[in-house]
């Protein structure tokens, strides 16, 4: 392991104090590689609720007061949300919202030719993380509809600051190898880490169940960067400002830079 022990001046040291707290006295150029993933941003696309619905629980199969389920493969998910140090996030709401079995959303325009809406389903739910970080959604595996493969679109807010729009896919769907938005997702890394194995509950349940983890930067997200500017698919990079990305040249700065008297 590459290892930098510190010897500063005593002003210097009030400078990295709080870094310090966080690696235990020692700096290493390993630690910030070893960084989780971020998870990659995707745009909103056009489907977002234009008007939500009533009942917006983390429950998607059912709505209050419905005559019957909706349509479709029940499909559970959940994890954590984490930042990119593994710290988890409480207190923070995630959203939820997808095409129904028939590939139809609960948007005025998102009802595909030939296709109607599944009044069952609930189109769109949330849920704010608990003390641990943790969030989980009952729904159901999405329709699929032309030109995309099947995915959920989700994101993640705290007040009226949104931080992440994205999407999650399941592994093995063949449409996933052309899909255009899940291609412009990122590095290889982050587009592996929002395609998930989903499984059935058990020999005898059709029900599907998947574990994600959410890793999050901590800038909150510029408006341009949910429909596809920087940041999203064909845009530019988004700008970087979060743990993740310090760098080795931003030790450098703060050791090495100008003394402050
Ligand atoms: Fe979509």
């Amino acid at each position: 392991m590459n290892t930098t022990f510190f010897h500063i001046p005593l002003s210097r040291r009030k400078l990295l104090h709080s870094l310090l707290l966080t690696t235990g006295g020692v700096l290493t150029s390993d630690l910030y590689a070893e960084a989780l993933t971020l998870t990659p941003r995707a745009t909103e696309g056009p489907y977002y609720p234009d008007h939500l619905p009533l009942d917006q629980d983390n429950d998607l199969t059912q709505i209050t007061g419905g005559k019957a389920p909706a349509g479709g493969i029940v499909t559970e998910f959940g994890g954590r949300l984490l930042n990119a140090d593994g710290k988890p996030l409480s207190n923070h709401v995630i959203e939820l919202w997808q095409a129904d079995v028939n590939g139809c959303y609960i948007h005025s325009r998102g009802v595909q030719k030939g296709k109607e809406r599944d009044p069952q389903f609930q189109g769109y739910g949330k849920i704010e993380t608990n003390a641990k970080g943790e969030y989980r959604f009952r729904t159901i595996k999405p329709g699929l509809y032309t030109g995309r493969t099947i995915h959920w679109h989700i994101a993640v807010k705290q007040g009226d600051k949104r931080f992440l729009t994205t999407q999650l896919f399941i592994a093995g769907v063949p449409q996933n190898d052309r899909d255009g938005i899940l291609r412009g997702m990122g590095s290889e890394a982050q587009r592996l880490s929002v395609i998930r194995e989903f499984k059935p509950r058990s020999a005898e349940s059709q029900e599907l169940v998947g574990t994600w983890d959410i890793v999050l930067g901590m800038t909150p997200e510029e408006p341009e960067q949910r429909r596809g500017g920087p940041g999203g698919p064909g845009g530019p990079p988004p700008r970087r400002r979060d743990s993740a990305a310090v760098s080795d040249q931003d030790i450098k700065d703060v050791l090495f830079g100008p003394a402050p008297f």
